[in-house]
């Protein structure tokens, strides 16, 4: 089983779109059997998979997680992929919820540990900040990926999440960063410029920067749809970098089976 934190500290660079096709990939290309995990509050990994409402939090979700009580994973609506469901009760687990005990940061990882078997593939949607949620996913996981928007903004927040990364290696060692992962890009000098600097900082740190995911306007349809680009528009380019993503993603892990 390989655990994946799908995670940046900053808002809207598309975690959960990230989160959600790269989980449909490893299902249905590759085969794996998937645990998608929402880490985050607004639960929109939950909306979009959950198959009735509220149906992933029926016997449990991550806020009962952290808190110490039972959690379980429900069937998602997509084929071998699971979900363990998130909702609004996990806002008020911030970071000081893991240092007062009222939420267990070692609580995912154990739980995962228990489920070894059941999946190939973990994938963890994080809240944009470093909540108990993040810190617990952080803890659980073998890797990170980090989906940045090519703006001066994310750019300049990257130093900050790697930090973070950093600092969590205190508690798991083995913590790798699989990657950045430019997304929403479209080709224009701009973004050229943005790719070119963002490539040549990340080498400096010794970080892999993926292929590109380009904005699409097929990405509102899919999310209103709660259809995967897989299924939404298996043709569009950005369902192609995703695909691209996914196998470089699986080559760079111990899983490299391709
Ligand atoms: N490649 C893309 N093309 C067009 N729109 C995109 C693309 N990727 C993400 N978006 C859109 O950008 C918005 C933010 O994406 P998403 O919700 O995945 O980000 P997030 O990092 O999970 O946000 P948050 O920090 O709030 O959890 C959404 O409206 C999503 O549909
Ligand atoms: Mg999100």
């Amino acid at each position: 089983m390989r655990t994946t934190a799908i995670m940046n500290l900053k808002g809207g660079t598309g975690k959960t779109v990230t989160t959600i096709n790269a989980a449909a990939i490893l299902a249905q290309v590759h085969e794996k059997n998937v645990l998608a995990i929402d880490a985050d509050s607004q639960a929109s990994l939950t909306e979009f998979l959950q198959r009735g409402p509220a149906d992933g939090l029926a016997l449990g979700g991550m806020s009962d997680l952290l808190r110490g009580m039972r959690a379980m994973a429900t069937h998602s609506k997509l084929l071998n992929v699971d979900l363990l469901a998130a909702d609004e009760t996990l806002m008020a687990l911030d970071i000081s919820a893991a240092g007062s005990g009222a939420a267990d940061p070692m609580a995912l990882a154990n739980w995962l540990k228990d489920r070894e078997d059941e999946y190939d593939h973990v994938l963890i949607d994080c809240p944009p900040a470093f909540s108990a949620a993040a810190m617990a996913a952080l803890i659980a996981a073998d890797d990170v990926v980090i989906p940045l928007k090519l703006d001066a903004f994310g750019i300049r927040g990257l130093a900050n999440i790697l930090e973070q990364i950093k600092n969590m290696r205190r508690v798991n060692p083995d913590l790798k960063i699989a990657g950045v992962l430019p997304t929403m890009y479209y080709p224009d000098d701009i973004q050229q410029k943005a790719e070119a600097e963002l490539r040549r900082s990340l080498a400096a740190y010794d970080v892999h920067c993926f292929h590109h995911i380009r904005r699409t306007l097929k990405m509102d349809g899919s999310t209103f749809e709660q259809l995967p680009l897989l299924t939404y528009s298996p043709k569009s380019k950005t369902c192609w970098e995703y695909k691209l993503f996914v196998r470089d993603l699986l080559k760079g892990g111990e899983d490299d089976e391709l």
